[in-house]
């Protein structure tokens, strides 16, 4: 979207708001973090001006190649089932948001993240870091190279264990397309189990989780899945509901 001038004034595009019944609430009962940090009044949304309907401009050359194959790292591959994540960046029009930076971190195949205060008993991965970064292309699209990552303990109640996921940053065309937000596995049969997922609005939760895609695996080296990602609008990518103890 562009703003344009007509009748002598500056016309701004406007980003459709998602409803409200469509958003994952910012205090959940089950999701015990929440309960202290979840405001105590009812947010208010802010005009959409300026500096709101325009976004960051990120160039090109800051994002490299090899920042999308998260499987070469530190001289060395790393361990575990290697998965193909790709799909379109769409708008809440569907029209696809080319040139948007996608950041992505997760936990290596065993489930542990390369993060100073992430020390439970579970094998770091010396060539794994679990970082990357892609742009979409003129179409939308992005796709990186990773493993597929293990679920983790999070402490949120006895035996809680998070189903494996993906965090990831969007920040679209605006700064009111700005997303931030987890990508899941199908058929986890940790899902009945994880609050912050099923902090989802029930009738959104599908939308957080990918799809197997046969047709994009690759013979003799990995598995592929795929997660189209809408940023606002009715059916927008839900948000998460921030930090889930991983501190990554
Ligand atoms: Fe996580």
């Amino acid at each position: 979207m562009t703003g344009t001038t007509s009748g002598g004034g500056l016309h701004l595009p406007g980003y459709l708001r998602e409803p409200a019944e469509a958003r994952t609430p910012l205090a959940f009962p089950g999701y015990r973090s929440t309960a202290l940090r979840a405001p105590l009044r009812t947010p208010v949304d802010l005009p959409q001006r300026l500096t709101e309907v325009t976004g960051p401009v990120l160039g090109e050359d800051r994002v490299l190649p090899h920042d999308a194959d998260l499987t070469l790292r530190r001289g060395g591959e790393a361990l575990g089932q290697r998965i193909l994540v790709h799909g379109r960046v769409l708008d809440s029009d569907g029209r696809p948001v080319p040139d948007a930076l996608v950041e992505v971190w997760q936990a290596n195949a065993a489930g542990r993240y390369r993060h100073v205060v992430d020390n439970w008993p579970a094998p770091l991965d010396p060539h794994f870091d679990g970082l990357g970064r892609v742009v979409t292309d003129s179409l939308g699209r992005y796709e990186f190279m990773t493993i597929k990552p293990g679920a983790y303990p999070w402490g949120n109640h006895h035996n809680a264990w998070r189903p494996a996921h993906i965090h990831f940053s969007l920040f679209g065309r605006a700064f009111t397309q700005r997303l931030v937000t987890q990508m899941y596995f199908p058929d986890d049969p940790l899902f009945g189990q994880d609050p912050i997922f099923n902090a989802i609005p029930a009738a959104a939760r599908h939308r957080a989780i990918s799809r197997f895609s046969l047709d994009r695996t690759q013979d003799n080296w990995a598995l592929a899945f795929e997660w189209d990602i809408v940023l606002r609008g009715s059916e927008q990518t839900p948000f998460e509901t921030d930090d889930d103890g991983d501190v990554a």
